[in-house]
């Protein structure tokens, strides 16, 4: 254990002197979670090896698994990247400061811990406020998983970092809700077209809408359980209870999650219900079931905002199985959806 101080800052207005002192953390070795537009982050300066290693100490994240770079001026890519084609500048100018991450082929001096002895470097320009500065004043790249124990959902309060890494690490810097609430999108472009290994709060629309339209790979594989970025391999996001993910048609849904209550009830088990405002009028999700709202099914940006803290909120409710109804995968619902997917061990239930 080591002590581990909190600061909240106002993300509209962060104080320079905690940013600051945040800084000389990562400048001297430290880790420090801070917030970023999608989830917190558990930042190491890169070129600190030991650091490094301890980020994947401290969460228990598989040494095979590379981490994401953050920088804040768009310059910094030419110091990591070895090639940087034309749509990455494109892409660049387009979407950064904001939740896409780049992988292009890395220059020599990444260390080995960074890019998990890959020949590639994932590149991130993140737009919240309190990122931003806290880059600034470090004016060093710096890596950084979401700041969560592996396999747990990822943080989008400093609530969630708390009770993940509380005595773990030398500060965390509280700024409240994230925003985005899912994980920036991954997008290769080492290859010969540009591919989403990670659907993200960039959606493969608003890519296209850049690049042009069928532009961009969106691997079938994201929709099962093979991995594409090393990272997707693992049980993740995870909440303790099993989560089965269910499609169909809402009005036969409904009558399926009823049978359920219902099964569990004479059970004596809990059941968590995570669906849209639409699914509360579940005639028992009134009273035997713990329901828990993505907001309206129109405006995926709100699932995406919610969903983790949703999942960890199933944990503190104790309820034995989860069932989801599936997202739209419009925008950034298709984030939703492969979270949930992942959630649900790789597994979607269509119910007839
Ligand atoms: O929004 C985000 O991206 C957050 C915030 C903190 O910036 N970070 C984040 O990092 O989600 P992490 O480590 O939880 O997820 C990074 C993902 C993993 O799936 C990892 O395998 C993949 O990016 N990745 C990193 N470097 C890669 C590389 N060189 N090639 C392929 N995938 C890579
Ligand atoms: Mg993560």
């Amino acid at each position: 254990m080591i002590k581990t101080e909190i600061i909240r800052v106002n993300p509209e207005a962060p104080d320079e002197g905690a940013l600051a002192q945040a800084a000389a953390i990562l400048r001297r070795g430290g880790l420090v979670a801070f917030p970023t537009e999608t989830v917190y982050g558990l930042g190491a300066v890169i070129y600190n090896r030991v650091s490094v290693k301890n980020i994947f100490t401290v969460k228990g994240r598989p040494g095979d698994n590379p981490l994401i770079v953050h920088i804040y001026r768009e310059e910094q890519i030419f110091e990591l990247a070895r090639e940087t084609p034309a749509a990455a500048m494109v892409l660049a100018r387009r979407f950064w400061p904001g939740p896409l991450t780049m992988i292009l082929p890395k220059r020599e001096g990444i260390p080995v811990e960074v890019s998990a002895g890959l020949p590639t470097v994932a590149i991130r320009l993140p737009s919240h406020p309190v990122a931003r500065e806290l880059l600034r004043l470090t004016d060093l790249p710096v890596a950084a998983p979401s700041a969560n124990l592996s396999g747990r959902p990822s943080p989008t309060r400093g609530s969630h970092v708390i009770t993940d890494l509380n005595g773990k690490i030398e500060m965390i810097i509280d700024a409240g809700p994230t925003g985005v609430g899912v994980e920036s999108t991954v997008l290769d472009l080492t290859g010969l077209r540009p591919r989403i290994l990670r659907p993200g709060g960039v959606t493969r629309e608003m890519l296209e809408a850049v690049l042009g339209a069928g532009a961009v790979e969106t691997p079938e594989a994201l929709n099962d359980s093979r991995p594409l970025a090393p990272g997707m391999k693992y049980r993740h996001y995870a909440p303790q209870a099993p989560l089965r993910l269910l499609t169909g048609e809402t009005r036969v849904i409904h009558t399926f999650l009823q049978e359920r209550v219902d099964q569990a009830r004479q059970a004596g088990k809990k059941i968590g219900v995570i669906g849209y405002d639409e699914d509360q009028g579940i005639p028992s999700c009134r009273t035997e079931v713990t329901f828990f709202s993505l907001g309206r099914r129109s405006n995926p940006a709100e699932g995406a905002e919610r969903l983790f803290h949703l999942l960890r909120l199933c944990d503190q409710a104790g309820v034995d199985e989860i069932y989801a109804v599936a997202p739209p995968r419009t925008g950034v619902g298709e984030a939703v959806y492969n979270r949930l997917l992942k959630a649900a061990g790789g597994k979607v239930e269509e119910i007839k």
